[in-house]
């Protein structure tokens, strides 16, 4: 093929293949997918959506987008065939960076493995407190004035990795668990693409458990 009069083509730089895990109602992905559509999420695209639920609604929201879907049922199958499965799909498809959102399932010890400081997870709290299911419930429960929520690197332990970052919420007078866990979740759509965008860019170090952005470059 020759070269055009120009000159050869201009370099086009590889975007990072997002493969999103799902097990809901998929709306953190939809943030995802809304900031790569609106161009504030750069430099990335979905490669493939993926649920261990059959009729997650977040993967009909997927299909309406021409995403990719797979969707590998994990109910009743050892956790480390299950997740060969997943894993190869996610290779199959050339994906870079996995984000868990809303996937309820921890994963074995070789997918882990397999993406190190790889895959990111959200949690409806602010990390360490309240891991586990119904966080926004425990939060108010427990009498907490500022809840939150966490985007973190992935590891062995329930949401327990590397702080990517957080955001956080007052938990105001007249609130019950619904209207708190419903602005923990306003919070959660704009934190996602945020830490997204702070991994992809690549300017961090992980020393120890702190997530350290690179200062700026001058000149
Ligand atoms: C979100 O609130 C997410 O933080 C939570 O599940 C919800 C999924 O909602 N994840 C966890 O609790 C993980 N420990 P979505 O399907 O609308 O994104």
């Amino acid at each position: 093929m020759s070269a055009s009069a120009s000159g050869p083509a201009p370099h086009v730089p590889k975007k990072t293949r997002l493969g999103i895990l799902l097990s809901g109602r998929g709306s953190n992905f939809l943030a995802i997918a809304r900031a790569i559509a609106e161009g504030s999420l750069a430099g990335v695209e979905i490669a493939v959506v993926l649920s261990n639920v059959v009729g997650a609604p977040g993967i009909a929201a997927a299909r309406e987008l021409g995403l990719p879907t797979e969707c590998f049922v994990s109910r009743g199958r050892p956790r480390a065939e299950h997740d060969a499965d997943v894993i190869a799909c996610l290779r199959q498809h050339r994906v870079d960076l996995i984000c868990l959102a809303g996937y309820m399932r921890l994963l074995s010890a070789d997918f882990i493995a397999a993406y190190p400081d790889r895959i990111l997870n959200i949690h409806p709290s602010l990390l360490p407190a309240f891991p586990g299911l119904d966080a926004q419930m425990q939060a108010f429960e427990y009498g907490c004035t500022v809840a939150g929520c966490t985007v973190h690197f992935v590891d062995e332990h329930l949401d327990h990795g590397v702080i990517v970052l957080q955001r956080t919420v007052p938990v105001l007078d007249d609130d019950d668990a619904h209207t708190l866990a419903a602005r923990i979740l306003e919070q959660e759509h704009l934190a996602y693409p945020e830490a997204i965008a702070r991994v992809v860019s690549g300017r961090y170090r992980i020393e120890g458990r702190r997530f350290v952005a690179h200062a700026a470059q001058t000149s």
